[in-house]
């Protein structure tokens, strides 16, 4: 797939799966911008990189502004707020909107009229809206609500396609954080898929890198779950 002349905006932290799609973007010939609240950690060769703040409105209007005119846009970012309904913060359930669901709105806002003839969306949804489990309604709520933002705007945007991935567990060092108890956690999450492995961030970024490719594909969600929502 050549992404040569392709202009790829993409927002989200220096998470794998954000550092894997813009790699690989590159590599097949895109010009990329990379942006998000750090950006000095948003390292990878031969790229643009930009301050975006998906719960701060003037912060997307100036990416958009500089971006000029484009034909890709992804957003990845998320701010999960875990933990049980009876202990949610309230603040905490808004910055997990803002980074899912309205910061990828107010994206669209700034962009619509910036894509260039066959331009593409992709957002980012995520497993747990199809297999909700006690303690991440709020990620299961955003994740949710994505699948339904990215039909709206695939018909509101049309022609430009607007599509979401739904990735199932994926090593993108998100996990990291669980420690010993991370490998444990992924054997018994492949045992139990039907694919029988947990993710990569490559399998991911090829799932994005072809629904932005595609021209017949909008408003749609693609798994990239090793089938892990019917498991
Ligand atoms: N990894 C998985 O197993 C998995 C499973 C299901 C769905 N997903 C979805 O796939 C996407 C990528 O996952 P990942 O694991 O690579 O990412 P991740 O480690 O969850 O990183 C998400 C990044 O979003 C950034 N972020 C949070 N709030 C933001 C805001 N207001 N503005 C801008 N950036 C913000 C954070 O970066 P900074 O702190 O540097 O700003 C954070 O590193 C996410 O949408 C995630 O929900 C992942």
């Amino acid at each position: 797939m050549s992404f040569e002349g392709k202009r790829l905006v993409v927002v989200g932290g220096g998470s794998g799966i954000a550092r894997r799609i813009v790699v690989d973007a590159r590599e097949a010939g895109a010009e990329v911008t990379w942006a998000g609240r750090n950006p000095a950690q948003l390292t990878a060769p031969g790229i643009r990189t930009a301050f975006a703040d998906l719960g701060e409105e003037s912060s997307l209007k100036a990416l958009a502004e500089g971006a000029g005119e484009i034909d890709f846009l992804v957003t990845l970012a998320a701010a999960p707020a875990n933990g049980s309904v009876t202990a949610l913060d309230r603040d905490a359930v808004v910055r997990a909107f803002d980074a899912k669901v309205v910061g990828p709105l107010v994206l669209a806002k700034h962009f619509a009229p910036r894509f260039r003839e066959g331009g593409a969306m992709v957002l980012f949804s995520g497993v747990a809206a199809w297999r909700p489990v006690p303690g991440r309604t709020v990620m299961a709520t955003t994740n949710g609500a994505v699948a339904f933002l990215a039909e709206a705007l695939a018909v509101e945007l049309a022609p430009v396609r607007v599509n979401a991935i739904s990735p199932g567990i994926v090593d993108s060092g998100a996990w990291d954080r669980l420690g010993e108890a991370k490998e444990e956690f992924f054997r018994r999450t492949a045992e139990a898929n039907p694919a029988r492995r947990v993710g990569r961030a490559a399998d991911v970024s090829a799932a994005t890198l072809q629904l932005l490719a595609n021209p017949f594909v909008t408003g749609s969600v693609l798994h990239v779950d090793g089938g892990g929502r019917l498991a």
